[in-house]
């Protein structure tokens, strides 16, 4: 026995490791699509077993741009039952809606006071609804911040994302630094986690794929949709391997099989095309099939939404507690 380990109290090693947190969410602003799950979801699924995951639905944040209760309540709903047909198992994972748990907004505000103006004009989401001249609400222009509180109230040490999103958890990352500096070591700075083969999934224009511009497969898809996506694809005419039609196909089957494949049909798209239709359908069939077993029960899976959000609840609070102490207005003796 070394020296070290023989300073070390023996209870050491009988005390279970905490497992690391992983957080991570999707606006409830549309319908799933392919880039979301190869983007975000899947690494979820696939870290649920080493992480203490929480998995929310980001509903005031799909308010900067749907304005619309009825449809407001079935994307809550509908993004519900994604999750849940994916594959996260609330016995492992923690879903829950943002606006269930107020400190969200709270601490918002309180990073809003932190905040310099130019300092958000420089997010890309901003810059691009001003380059579109659009009337800006405070809710897009702020949705960073709102963001840096989802965030950093459950102190995570990794937020699966899609590239878009870089940009956002540099923006909580500053945020955190920010606050620590002048109030004092409170929030643990977050690492984004992105995939890089799955950075950007693109879209059947080959833009990246994206509910805003029209050009997605959905995750649920029927295989009537299915087909007339796919149809779809931009293909370049120059005869040889479809870029477009490529790049979605690997993200169901590795380079080395596909290769071979699309370089003995060069040029014959509708063939190439065909394949993809067949492979994403049998991607896409069984999590259809889960996702319509979990929609006969709505009440049972709301039920699992409410009881996520009572548990994220007292981690949001025990840190929002602390950032009240921490900025001086918790007054009180008891
Ligand atoms: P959309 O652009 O369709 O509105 P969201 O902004 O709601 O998508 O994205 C939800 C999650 O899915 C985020 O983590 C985002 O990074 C990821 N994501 C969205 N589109 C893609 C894509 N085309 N490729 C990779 N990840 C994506
Ligand atoms: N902005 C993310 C999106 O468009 C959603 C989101 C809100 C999020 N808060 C988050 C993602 C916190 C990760 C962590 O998809």
């Amino acid at each position: 026995m070394d020296k070290k380990s023989q300073n070390e109290p023996f209870y050491d090693i009988m005390l279970p490791m905490s497992k690391k947190v992983l957080l991570s969410g999707i606006q409830s602003s549309g319908k799933a699509h392919i880039g979301n799950y190869f983007g975000a979801m899947k690494q979820w699924v696939d870290l649920s077993n080493d992480y203490d995951c929480y998995i929310f639905i980001a509903d005031y944040h799909a308010l900067h741009s749907l304005q619309n209760p009825k449809e407001m309540k079935e994307n809550i709903t509908n993004l519900l039952l994604d999750y849940l047909a994916v594959g996260l198992d609330p016995e492992k994972v923690t879903l829950f809606k943002q606006s269930d748990i107020s400190e969200h907004t709270e601490l918002c505000w309180i990073f809003d006071t932190i905040t310099t103006m130019p300092y958000l004009m420089r997010a890309h989401a901003f810059k691009d609804a001003e380059a579109k001249n659009k009337d800006i609400v405070v809710g897009t222009f702020n949705y960073p911040l709102l963001q840096a509180a989802d965030i950093l109230l459950y102190s995570p040490d990794a937020v699966p994302v899609g590239a878009d999103q870089k940009q956002h958890i540099e923006i909580s990352r500053d945020t955190a630094e920010k606050f620590n500096r002048i109030y004092g070591d409170t929030f643990k700075i977050p690492e984004p986690l992105i995939m890089d083969k799955v950075a950007v999934v693109p879209g059947t224009d080959g833009r990246k794929m994206s509910k805003s511009y029209g050009n997605t497969i959905l995750l649920f898809a029927e295989y009537e949709e299915i087909k007339k996506a796919v149809m779809s694809i931009v293909t370049d005419a120059s005869g040889g391997i479809p870029k477009n039609v490529y790049a979605i196909h690997n993200l169901l089957r590795p380079a080395s099989e596909l290769l071979p494949i699309y370089e003995s049909k060069t040029g014959k798209y509708k063939e190439l095309k065909e394949l993809l239709i067949e492979d994403l359908e049998k991607f896409i069939a069984p999590l259809r099939e889960r996702r319509k077993e979990f929609a006969k029960d709505i009440p049972k899976a709301l039920a699992i939404l409410k009881a996520g959000g009572e548990k994220a609840k007292k981690v949001a609070s025990a840190k929002m507690n602390e950032v009240r102490e921490k900025i001086g207005v918790n007054v009180y003796y008891d």
